[in-house]
């Protein structure tokens, strides 16, 4: 399995891109092969709404995003991970999202067949509090984004109550079922995750 990882979160080490990580090494000890790309290390925007996919479906900006439109496409499973910001995923993380308009474009207007039923998207989020609609918000935002891009979410990894930078490592339960839950996304068998510390 080939996956590509987008990590939303300014904070390098911080509370995301641990959890992530176990994840990926989960899935990395079945035999995954992984892209992991930390955002903040791009230069890129989001949809400018200059209109040109329109024509063909190809996003008119090029930069550091513009690879990742085939990693997206040549992917077996694609995870998306954002710290919560403001009950939001992060601007990040939102700029990616953006770019899926492209192939938004591709499968709804030009009809172009983008879609792979055996392609999986899974959702990672970890918010500070623990208030009951905290990923109301996100989860229909990143539903929306999968199902423009041609991707079935199959599965979410959700973590309220953390909050200071690398907390998460003080919570061995949670960062162990996070190698369970890498494994699992491997072996097509993902139950959802919902932590609140
Ligand atoms: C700008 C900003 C906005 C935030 N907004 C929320 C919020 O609305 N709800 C929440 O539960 N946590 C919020 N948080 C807390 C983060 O989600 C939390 O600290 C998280 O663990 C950060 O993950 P990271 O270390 O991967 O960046 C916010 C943090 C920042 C910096």
């Amino acid at each position: 399995m080939k996956i590509l990882s987008l990590m939303g979160s300014p904070r390098i080490n911080g509370n995301t891109d641990i959890l992530l990580n176990y994840i990926l090494k989960g899935a990395k000890s079945k035999g995954a092969t992984v892209k992991n790309i930390k955002l903040i290390t791009l230069k890129y925007k989001g949809c400018i709404e200059c209109g040109e996919c329109e024509k063909n479906g190809i996003c008119s900006l090029k930069d550091d995003f513009s690879p990742l439109y085939n990693e997206i496409l040549s992917s077996d499973a694609i995870i998306i991970a954002s710290p919560i910001f403001f009950y939001n995923i992060s601007s990040l993380t939102q700029m990616a999202v953006e770019r899926g308009q492209a192939l938004w474009v591709a499968k709804y207007r030009l009809n172009k067949n983008i879609t792979d039923k055996s392609k999986i998207g899974i959702f990672v989020a970890i918010g500070a509090t623990r208030g009951q609609r905290l990923f109301d918000g996100v989860n229909l935002v990143i539903r929306y984004f999968f199902d423009a891009i041609g991707v079935k979410q199959v599965s979410s990894f959700l973590v309220k109550g953390i909050e200071k930078k690398g907390e998460v490592l003080q919570h061995k339960n949670l960062l162990d079922d996070a190698i369970e839950y890498g494994r699992e996304i491997v072996e097509f068998k993902i139950k959802d995750r919902l932590f609140i510390v």
